[in-house]
């Protein structure tokens, strides 16, 4: 009787224990048929005065006893050289729109507020030529957004100058006097952020005539920059996908449309986060399955979001010639107990590594179009890519995914298709295997593949049109549960791994990890 017992309680287990047996799944890229090039810029960060996202992430001060070159931590500089960071977005976000560049410029600067982001006070340590120089030690170019929600055209314009004169006007000189005598390169301007909101709660057509001023008057003097690589001028764009923002984007491309020799745009942005519902209230640490796979349904609905907004933008620019540019995404949490609210502090687990993944994918295959994007926000707020505590400094799991993306930026897109089927959880069903493709200036294929089970590893058998593969090497982030974070203490637990990717028969075949992002390298 108790034989029969055993036996039957290990039948009932059998059934009942999830299914850890791989999925088989096939997955072909073509690479005779290449599509467009994948733009570096859309690995852009961006950081605002907000939180330590600055003061404290980036900036110490040349006196402090953190390692540092002219006020800016070396740790935090040497981490950012590795992901090769195409641009920075700056001095906001809401912050932005209340920035005024003359009270952070020279020997005196004047302490402000910050209202947007928990009213405390405002150094102003940090200005022009700081972030200038921050770009310059990390290798990125600026994407400087100017006021216009609270400035006026002429502050704008006047702090273009500042920056990029060559010839010896009065403010070129003060730029030397404040110690750079060579102009600056602002390779992108952001006209306004948010201008439906924080930006100044603007109507789309009166932001229309804005743009077109800062647009004609905001001008670039770099002589470097006058024939190939311009500044780029980034429209404010939409912010969702109802009535409000299909009306928005409607408005600026058809303005767009009928433009004259005296004003041009060359972008237009769009925020989206992934939040669930405002205010953000989902757990950054802490949560299980339902809500990673809730979260990563939200995010998949950036894709939606590209199409929807893209197709206006066809109507009006079917060449593609502005670009839309993603200017904050990322997962937006509940801030962390017992931090302030105003500064964002959020943990940075697998699920943001995943979710990471999923949106450059997704930027990938609109590559058309989407040739900019900047993830909210760099340092310490939002989904970061490293998160300090005073001397202390971790790199996240976010950071290791754009790492591991570094080969796809310039890369030209080639098409993957697979059917991997769908992971459910509770009401939610998900594409179980996510993959981009691409091929380096070096002819040499990437290949990356992100396994969303978080419960069933997968092998995949990869055919590749137009490609005869010799060898194949991988990497994989993966980590013990889908919220695992590095912290100041376990900095590890979240960071990749080789894996063995074999090439056999012409195909390549490899096995991925439950709640896993791969690349893939294949020599041929
Ligand atoms: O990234 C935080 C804030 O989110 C930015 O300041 C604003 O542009 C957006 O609403």
């Amino acid at each position: 009787m108790r034989s029969l017992l055993v036996g039957f309680t290990l039948i009932v287990m059998a059934i009942t224990a999830p299914i850890m047996a791989a999925q088989k799944v096939e997955l072909s890229i073509d690479a005779s048929k290449p599509g467009a090039k994948i733009d570096r810029n859309i690995f852009g960060q961006f950081t605002e005065h907000l939180g330590h996202g600055v003061y404290e992430g980036i900036w110490v001060g040349p006196d402090s006893k953190i390692p540092n070159t002219r006020g800016i931590r070396n740790d935090v500089v040497g981490a950012l050289k590795a992901i090769k960071v195409p641009n920075v977005r700056w001095p906001g976000g809401c912050f932005a729109d209340e920035y005024h560049w003359r009270k952070s410029i020279g020997p005196q600067r004047s302490v402000t507020l910050n209202p947007n982001w928990g009213g405390v006070t405002e150094a102003n340590t940090f200005g022009t030529h700081e972030f200038m120089d921050f770009l310059d030690q990390i290798g990125a170019e600026a994407y400087v957004s100017v006021n216009v929600g609270s400035g006026t055209p002429q502050e704008a314009a006047e702090w273009l100058e500042y920056m990029t004169a060559a010839a010896p006007t009065t403010l070129a000189k003060e730029r030397a006097a404040n110690g750079h005598p060579a102009p600056y390169k602002v390779a992108l301007l952001g006209i306004g952020n948010e201008s439906w909101d924080c930006g100044g709660n603007m109507t789309p057509d009166y932001y229309v005539s804005q743009m077109k001023i800062y647009s004609r008057f905001v001008r670039n003097f770099n002589p470097a920059q006058q024939d190939k690589q311009q500044m780029l001028k980034i429209a404010v764009g939409p912010g969702g996908d109802g009535p409000r923002w299909t009306d928005w984007t409607e408005t600026v491309m058809k303005a767009y449309q009928q433009h004259t020799w005296s004003w041009d745009i060359n972008g237009l942005s769009m925020h989206n986060y992934t939040v669930g519902h405002w205010p953000p209230s989902y757990a950054s640490v802490g949560f299980g399955e339902t809500e990673y796979s809730q979260i990563l349904k939200f995010t998949l609905e950036m894709d939606g979001l590209i199409s929807k907004h893209s197709a206006i933008m066809d109507k009006y620019d079917p060449d593609k010639k502005i670009a839309l540019v993603v200017d904050e995404w990322g997962g937006w949490y509940a801030p962390l107990p017992g931090s302030n609210p105003g500064f964002l502090v959020q943990q940075n687990s697998l699920r943001d590594a995943i979710l990471a993944a999923l949106n450059l994918n997704i930027f990938a295959r609109h590559a058309d179009r989407v040739r900019g994007a900047n993830i909210a926000q760099m340092i310490n707020v939002l989904q970061a890519m490293i998160i300090t505590d005073k001397e202390k400094m971790v790199l996240t799991p976010t950071y290791y995914v754009f790492k591991m993306y570094v080969p796809f930026q310039d890369a030209t897109f080639l098409p993957v298709t697979l059917d991997a089927g769908w992971y459910t959880h509770g009401d939610v069903a998900l594409p179980r295997v996510d993959a981009i493709a691409a091929k380096d200036a070096n002819g040499k294929l990437w290949l990356e593949i992100t396994n969303l089970d978080p419960n069933q590893p997968v092998e995949i058998e990869a055919s590749l049109a137009g490609i005869a593969p010799k060898s194949a090497a991988g990497e994989t982030l993966t980590a013990p549960k889908v919220d695992s974070v590095n912290t100041f203490d376990a900095p590890n637990t979240v960071v990749p791994k080789a894996v063995s990717a074999k090439v056999q028969g012409g195909k390549l075949a490899l096995k991925l990890e439950p709640k896993s992002v791969t690349i893939v390298s294949v020599e041929q």
